[in-house]
């Protein structure tokens, strides 16, 4: 079956921070895992580039939106492949290609009558580039995400008849549950239809910086509508001479923050109605990551708060692995949590280094002590094999609902019982013993075969530290990442290479 995933695409104001990394990962995360399991997957990614929030940063640096535009999607597109990331394609929404598709999109919304001229009077967050609802303005006119004062705009626009989709809307909530995920995020989203849909602005007046409305050209789209275009809009072009709309469309999964959650379940699903294109199948919503702030408060990491948490310097110092894992264990998928570089580096210490990368040390350490490097084949305690092997199953399933973080806790508890079983069975003392020699051959080739099948699952979240240790672990080097492989099955009988630690002290 094939899936598509999407990460929200990146406001080009400013540099990549740790909550763009987040969200990327954690797209990854499934689609890594999804082409274990054979799927044909298509994960794109890429930057936002219109609109209010860039042409007023450009203007603030005195050089043109386009120029700003072009430094800052570079940074974006070098940030998937630093964090481990295996998008396939990284679309720019000043790419004419995209361009062109969002003008024949609404041209299509329009002739099917969705689209009227009117005057927007009403308050409004260039940061947000949001037309703020009675119920989403916080006190003292300000805006609850970015906290500065509302700006009040009266202007002559283009306007998408959102009002029209108030029942469909409900229907699509009524009878998919799981649209948005999880039941929270849909809740939030269903409360806010229930108050009574409005007419949104389609276009804009008094900017420039966007796509030309194809029937006005006075005026350009509300970047929004360009932004969230770009999921479908990409299969079109990602490969040259090849539309590939019809085999990945609708997306499976469109995974965004909690602050974007109106755009992608409300006015997305509504303008896809109306352009009579499918809805996607699920947004998959994330909390924010947190940070301390001088005053001891959390508050939402981000840039214009200045209280940033810089991914590269993790990923210098420890590798993307590690961010990987610190993000998807510390913070439960879906909620808010705090991160910090001590919570950090507690958790690559006592988890990565001590729970896993040591069980794969002295496993791996101990059959080149006691057995030449030769595991041996065919005996696997039924135990452990009766914990492994249920694993797989269990976090497909998580996988499949969008619940990362708990696909790692279920994979987490394979690692602590084979710890576990390392100090029930004792293999230093099973080795000066020669009659134990058969008990040891088992014990050993139960903890390598388990190591294997965890990091075959592992292989999502830690995607070149278990590809190394895959390699160690297999007869020509070769690196085997199929779902299949995740039953311990015992069939070594050959000798493994040595391994250098896999999360070393940092320096
Ligand atoms: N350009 C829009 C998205 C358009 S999608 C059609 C946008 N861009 S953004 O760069 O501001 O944010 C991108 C994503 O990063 C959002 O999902 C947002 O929730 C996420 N994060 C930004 N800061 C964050 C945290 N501190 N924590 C977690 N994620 C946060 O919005």
């Amino acid at each position: 079956m094939p899936r598509y995933v999407t990460t929200p695409i990146f406001y080009v104001n400013a540099a990549p921070h740790l909550g763009h990394a987040y969200t990327v990962i954690a797209s990854d995360v499934l689609a890594r895992h999804w082409r274990q399991r054979g799927e044909d997957v298509f994960f794109l990614t890429g930057t936002d580039e219109h609109g209010e929030p860039v042409a007023l940063a450009a203007e603030k640096l005195g050089v043109t939106p386009q120029a700003l535009a072009d430094q800052n999607a570079e940074r974006f597109r070098t940030l998937g492949p630093r964090l481990g990331a295996s998008e396939d394609f990284f679309i720019r929404t000043s790419d004419p290609r995209h361009v062109k598709r969002v003008q024949e999109v609404l041209e299509l919304v329009k002739a099917n009558g969705y689209v009227e001229k009117g005057t927007y009077e009403g308050w409004y967050c260039p940061r947000c580039a949001d037309f703020k609802t009675e119920s989403e303005i916080a006190e003292g006119n300000r805006c609850p995400i970015h906290k500065i004062e509302l700006l009040r705009e009266e202007e002559d626009n283009w306007f998408f008849k959102l009002s029209a989709f108030q029942e469909r809307l409900e229907q699509l909530f009524a009878d998919r549950p799981d649209f948005v995920m999880p039941p929270r995020s849909a809740n939030e989203a269903k409360a806010f239809i229930e108050r009574g849909l409005h007419d949104v602005s389609l276009s804009r007046s008094k900017l420039s910086w966007g796509v030309p409305v194809p029937w006005d050209t006075e005026q350009v789209v509300y970047v929004w509508w360009d932004a969230l275009l770009n999921y479908v809009t990409a299969l079109a072009f990602a490969e040259e001479d090849n539309d590939q709309t019809s085999t990945y469309w609708p997306a499976t999964f469109h995974v965004i923050g909690k602050d974007i959650l109106k755009f992608h379940a409300i006015y997305w699903p509504a303008l896809l109605m109306a352009a009579g294109l499918e809805v996607p199948e699920h947004v998959l919503v994330h909390g924010f990551l947190l940070m301390k702030d001088s005053s001891g408060e959390e508050t939402k990491m981000s840039k214009s708060l200045g209280n940033v948490l810089d991914p590269f310097e993790i990923i210098d110092r420890y590798g993307s692995d590690a961010l990987r894992f610190y993000l998807l264990r510390e913070v439960s998928f879906g909620q808010d949590g705090a991160v910090s570089v001590d919570g950090f580096v507690t958790r690559y210490e006592s988890e990565l280094a001590n729970d896993f990368g040591n069980l794969a040390s002295r496993s791996i350490s101990m059959v080149h002590r006691y057995r030449d490097g030769l595991v041996a084949e065919g005996t696997i305690d039924p135990a452990i094999a009766a914990v492994i092997d249920p694993l797989a199953a269990q976090v497909a399933e998580q996988i499949d609902a969008g619940a990362p973080s708990q696909a790692l806790e279920t994979i987490w508890a394979g690692v602590r019982r084979l710890n576990q079983y390392v100090e029930e069975q004792t293999p230093w003392a099973l080795a000066k013993d020669p009659e134990k020699a058969a008990d040891l051959d088992r014990v050993l080739a139960t903890l390598v075969d388990g190591v294997r099948v965890l990091a075959v699952l592992l292989h999502p979240f830690l995607p070149v530290s278990t590809a190394t240790l895959l390699g160690t672990l297999s007869r020509d080097g070769a690196v085997d990442l199929a779902y299949e492989g995740t039953a311990m099955t015992g069939a070594f009988g050959f000798p493994i290479k040595t391994l250098e630690p896999l999360f070393p002290k940092a320096i």
